[in-house]
């Protein structure tokens, strides 16, 4: 019996093989300081999960419309839209489960097999599964690094397109490595697409999850609305990430094939959760400020701490939950092949677990510098201190 060919084209998040190995580490009765999440250790807040209860006991456990219940689409489009400084209709709402069904639904809509879609790199490992498993041509951009972080290496991206290229992913508040647009930048990619006629899908999975300033959508730029698909998902802002409730916000012609999807795919999204995602959206956003509160905290612990690790530095970010520091002298310094040693080591030596550069796209030829993703939403200030102190020492004992 065969498998499929086009499953060879599958990737996946390889990161999960990261979540094992630690579990591994863990059930042989060692501590294990997890920095390799992207989950969250903070439970979904209260009013969220009653209104949840309230409608399983309501009844409202069938079926419902395929793009969402119409109380949740209106929800979407006002906080979406006045968030973004733009006018929304519901029925550009189409509700999913979670954020990541977006991203293989806008392929699906917008992408034919030979068609190149640019995305970064890198960056979350489910665009380049899902353009190679889609039959697409996956056309990587890179980022150059910058004293504030990273920046979008805008002529490598400009090089990258052809005439057959359709669409370009755009992940502003960046997994893995936080990187943030300047205004110029944002407005340099939105120039870029309508030049070259491109789909965008704009990933703002991490819109709300900032510390200081504020967050700006490509969509809500010129001449950008009928062109880009913003990702939405309550996983990250509410605590959510279980209970899979997100959507897509799309020009109307493309919001009714998304809807067609879900109707082939998953019929709706669970109804219930639906009604708990209007009560996120609608009621007191007093958790979500407690719970940057919390992860600014950690935030300063880890870079602080991991900038005292000698051969180690990273950038302070201002969004995201994720530090991706440069770990190039400490591998160099400890005689290791590469980072993946590092990790193992540093799992086998210290119990600090994480995700490095290689879990988050196919490396690039010509990079030089390793990587390591620390994700601080799993993991408390205590364990931040714990863990990171013992890395510190571990690589300064080396
Ligand atoms: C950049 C990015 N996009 C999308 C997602 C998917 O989020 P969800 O859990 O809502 O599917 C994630 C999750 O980690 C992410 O980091």
């Amino acid at each position: 019996m065969k498998i499929a060919r086009r499953i060879d084209d599958l990737g996946t998040e390889t990161a999960f093989a990261v979540a094992r190995a630690a579990a591994e580490w863990k059930a042989r009765g060692n501590r294990v300081f997890p920095f390799h999440l992207g989950d969250i250790d903070l439970p979904t807040a209260p009013h969220i999960v009653e209104a949840m209860n309230a409608a399983i006991a309501d009844g409202k456990t069938g079926y419902c419309p395929g793009p969402g219940i119409p109380e949740l689409r209106e929800a979407l489009a006002d906080d979406i839209g006045t968030r973004r400084g733009m006018r929304i209709s519901p029925d550009q709402v189409v509700v999913t489960t979670g954020g990541k069904p977006v991203i293989t639904k806008f392929l699906q809509t917008v992408m034919d097999p030979g068609d190149g879609v640019l995305y970064p790199n890198p960056g979350f490992p489910i665009y380049e599964s899902q353009i190679a498993y889609l039959g697409g041509v996956p056309l990587p951009y890179r980022y150059i690094p910058t004293p504030d972080g990273f920046a979008i290496d805008l002529d490598h991206l400009r090089s990258l397109i052809t005439p057959q290229t359709t669409a370009l992913i755009y992940n502003d508040l960046q997994n893995p490595i936080s990187a943030e647009s300047t205004d110029a930048e944002r407005e340099a990619v939105a120039q870029i697409a309508q030049e070259h006629d491109l789909w965008v899908l704009s990933d703002e999975a991490y819109f709300e999850m900032r510390y200081e300033g504020e967050s700006r959508s490509i969509a809500a730029l010129p001449g950008m609305a009928e062109r880009t698909v913003i990702l939405y998902t309550f996983s990250k802002k509410f605590a959510m990430t279980g209970s899979r409730l997100g959507c897509a916000v799309a020009p109307r012609a493309v919001a009714d094939v998304l809807s067609t999807l879900n109707t082939n795919d998953e019929s709706c999204t669970t109804h219930f959760v639906q009604w708990a995602g209007i009560a996120a959206l609608t009621g007191t956003q007093e958790p979500v400020r407690l719970m940057l509160d919390e992860f600014r905290a950690r935030r300063d612990a880890v870079c602080g701490l991991v900038n005292a690790i000698p051969g180690m530095t990273a950038a302070v970010p201002q969004s995201t939950f994720y530090v991706f520091p440069d770990v190039t002298e400490a591998v160099r310094r400890m005689g290791l092949a590469d980072v993946g040693e590092f990790a193992q080591q540093a799992l086998h030596s210290t119990g600090v677990s994480f995700c490095t550069r290689e879990h988050f796209g196919t490396r690039q030829p010509g990079e030089d510098r390793e990587y390591i993703r620390l994700a601080y939403s799993g993991i408390g200030l205590e364990d931040i201190t714990e863990g990171l102190t013992r890395l510190r020492e571990w690589v300064a004992d080396a």
